[in-house]
């Protein structure tokens, strides 16, 4: 099956401007450190930087990310949003919505679950995860590198011990190889109408039926990893500013901005 290179991507590509322009190398250390730069330098809404292998692939709370060579998807994507700073945080849950619509439609039958702030699992393990990064430069102004790693084609033997547990891919859960350059497509396809209507909206308002209707924790009882420590308590879905709504043993409700989600409770 074809590489996610322009001349397999864009015959699938019904976008205006998302993938529009189309990087794609054998080897960079991080798609989004390349990104970033490119964006400081003036480059335009809409460009995608893809990678077959990313030695230094980044994940979030300063973590890395491991993707074997040549079998998945690891891009990142360049968006300039004229929004207030205090409405990015909501572009990685709309990230998350729009590659779970994309996958439910190429995988009808695969049952894909939202974790919030913005992971994809199938039966638990993790398929996906996105990295937002974002920066304002006096030049350009404000930039906003959405960072896509998708596990698509690896083989359950090719993950490194320590992610065998957690970790899946759309070939594990279906069966069969699968194609990168349509999965990239159909993302940026289902991508670009949902950016453009929250653009026009004030929040996330419009797209909170689809989060629940796909929501890992909605009712659980979760604990969160917050930078200002550990709290528990039952998911209520999100609100409409993405963050996650948590409902505390004495029965007040409250917002968390970001963290990790546990569905165990942790010492
Ligand atoms: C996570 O921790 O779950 C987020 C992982 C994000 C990984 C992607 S792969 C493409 C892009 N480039 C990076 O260095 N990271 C993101």
């Amino acid at each position: 099956m074809g590489a996610p290179s322009p001349d397999n991507v864009f015959p699938l590509l019904n976008t205006s401007l998302l993938g529009r322009q189309l990087i794609y190398e054998q080897s960079v250390p991080s798609t989004n450190r390349l990104l970033a730069e490119l964006a400081e330098g003036g480059a335009q809404e809409g460009l995608v930087v893809v990678a077959e292998r990313q030695p230094a692939g980044r994940g979030r709370q300063n973590r890395s990310w491991f993707s074997a060579p040549e079998q998945n998807l690891t891009f990142s994507l360049l968006l300039r949003p004229a929004l207030a700073a205090a409405r990015i945080p909501e572009i990685a849950l709309l990230t998350a919505l729009s590659l779970h619509s994309a996958l439910k439609t190429l995988f009808p039958d695969l049952l894909i679950n939202l974790k919030w702030p913005n992971d994809l699992l199938f039966e638990g393990k993790k398929l996906c995860g996105i990295l937002c990064e974002s920066a304002i430069t006096p030049a350009h102004g404000l930039q906003v590198v959405v960072g896509i790693g998708l596990n698509v084609n690896c083989p359950q033997q090719a993950f490194p011990p320590e992610l065998q547990m957690r970790s899946t891919s759309l070939r594990i859960a279906s069966g069969k190889e699968q194609d990168r350059s349509r999965i990239l497509a159909e993302f940026l396809n289902q991508f670009e109408p949902c950016y453009q209507h929250w653009l026009q909206d004030r929040d996330l308002s419009a797209f909170l039926p689809a989060w629940q209707s796909a929501d890992l924790l909605y009712g659980r009882n979760v604990t969160i990893d917050t930078p200002g420590g550990l709290v528990s308590g039952q998911a209520q879905g999100i609100s409409p500013d993405g963050r996650l709504r948590l409902h505390l043993p004495d029965g007040r409700l409250t917002l968390v901005s970001c963290g990790d989600a546990h569905l165990a409770p942790l010492e």
